[in-house]
Order: C-alpha cells, then structure tokens, then sequence
C-alpha cells in the first residue's frame, strides 16, 4: 500500500519538476520572441532563434525539453485517470476544499495547449527547419540562417492564427496559474508564510508569460 502512495508521489514529483523546468523554458523562449516585435528588423531574433538550434549545449537542453514535455503529459495523464477513479469509488483527496476555478480545469487548459503545441511544432519546427518551410537569409557578416522571423510574421498577418495563439495562450496562462504554485506543493513548500508569497508569483508570471506572448501576434498583426 506504502508502495503504491509512494510510487504516486515519485510520479506527481517528475510531473512537477518538469513542469517547472517548462517554466524556466517559456521564460528563455518569450525573451527570444519578443526581439521580433522590439527591434526594427528581424536579425536579432533570426540569430537569437538559430544559436538557439546550433549550439550543443542548447541541442542537450531540447532532448531534455522534449523529454520534459512528454514525462509532463504521460504523468498527467496517469495522475488524471487516477484521480478518476478515486474519484468513482468516494476517495477524498486531502485538500478538495481548496479546489479552485484553474485546478479544475486542468486537463481542459492542458488539452487546448496539447493541441496548440503540435501546431506549433508542425509549423515552427519540423516544416520550418527540416522541410524547407522558412526561406534563408545572408547577413552582412555572410552567415545564412533560417529566416523563422519573415516566417513568423506572415504567420501573423493571418487573422485566424493570431485568433488560435490568443485562445491557446489564455488557455497557457489559466494552465500556470495553478500548475505553478502546485508544483511548489510538491516538491514540498507548503507553508503559512512561503506559500501565499508563491502563489502571488505564479500569477504573476503566468499573466507576464501570457500577456508578453500574446502580445507577439496582436504587435505583428497590426504595426509589423
Ligand atoms: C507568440 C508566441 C510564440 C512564437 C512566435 C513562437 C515561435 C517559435 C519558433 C520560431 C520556434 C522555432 C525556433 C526556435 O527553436 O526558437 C519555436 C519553437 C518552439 N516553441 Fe514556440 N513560439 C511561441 C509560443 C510558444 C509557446 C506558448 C510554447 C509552449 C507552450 C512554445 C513552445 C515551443 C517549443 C517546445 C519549441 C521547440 C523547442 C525549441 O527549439 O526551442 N512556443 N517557437
């Protein structure tokens, strides 16, 4: 029985450190994006996006991200199905009372950015650098990279796409709300003074992390 409680807890834990790992990846990721709509060309945010994909400690890093990615979801997913079930045969969990708005719609937030990702994936990634999806660019220095920034805006002129990346990032921002402030649950800080301090943090991160990406679309929709 111990076994099983502690094997659950292992697998909240990975959850968990993964996701705030994720964390720390969207902070990197929205700081290379916003080069796109601060700077006046798309030069600093082509050779910010492509070191990003050359470099071999960053190519370690994206093993680990996708890694991350995926123990993230199967984990949740187990969690979930779990909690269903316990849920079927009148299992209390300890702090249902404190359930929330977020937490609640969990799986729902997770899902819209489940679908998001592999859109995103398909297009920003796998067509744009392996299947010839975004054109090359020479700069002065006579260095060619993919140009991901002329990809990217026209992306954005498209108004549907901006309309998915809005829905798909509120979806992003209701999904950390709670997931930030639960990961520190976790990984065991909960406590009366500490834990006030991270939920504030959690939100506000995860309004900076989704007001700062959804204002990459909207900014290139109208003024680029
Ligand atoms: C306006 C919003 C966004 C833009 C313009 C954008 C743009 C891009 C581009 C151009 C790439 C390929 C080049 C690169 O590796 O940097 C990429 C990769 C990626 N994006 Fe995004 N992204 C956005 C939002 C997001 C969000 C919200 C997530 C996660 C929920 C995300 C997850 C990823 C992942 C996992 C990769 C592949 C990993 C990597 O190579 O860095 N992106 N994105």
């Amino acid at each position: 029985m111990s076994n099983v409680f502690t094997f659950s807890i292992g697998r909240k834990l990975i959850m968990s450190l993964m996701g705030l790992f994720l964390c720390a990846f969207l902070l990197v990721h929205l700081g290379i994006n916003l080069l796109l709509i601060f700077c006046d060309t798309t030069e600093p945010f082509n050779i910010a996006a492509n070191f990003m994909a050359s470099n071999v400690v960053i190519k370690v890093f994206e093993i680990g991200l996708f890694g991350g990615i995926l123990l993230h979801i199967i984990y949740a997913v187990i969690l979930t199905i779990k909690n269903w079930f316990a849920r079927t045969v009148g299992y209390k969990v300890g702090n249902n009372q404190q359930t929330s708005f977020f937490s609640k719609y969990m799986v729902h937030t997770a899902s819209i950015i489940g679908i998001f990702l592999i859109l995103h994936l398909m297009d920003f990634y796998v067509k744009a650098k392996f299947l010839g999806g975004a054109t090359s660019v020479t700069y002065e220095d006579g260095k060619t990279f993919h140009d991901l920034g002329a990809l990217v805006i026209a992306r954005f002129h498209i108004g549907w796409v901006v309309m998915v990346y809005i829905v798909a990032l509120l979806g992003l921002g209701f999904h950390l709300i709670h997931g930030f402030q639960s990961a520190f649950q976790t990984i065991g800080l909960n406590h009366p003074v500490y834990t006030p301090i991270i939920k504030g943090l959690g939100l506000f991160y995860s309004v900076v992390v989704a007001a700062g990406f959804m204002a990459i679309p909207i900014v290139v929709y109208f003024f680029k």
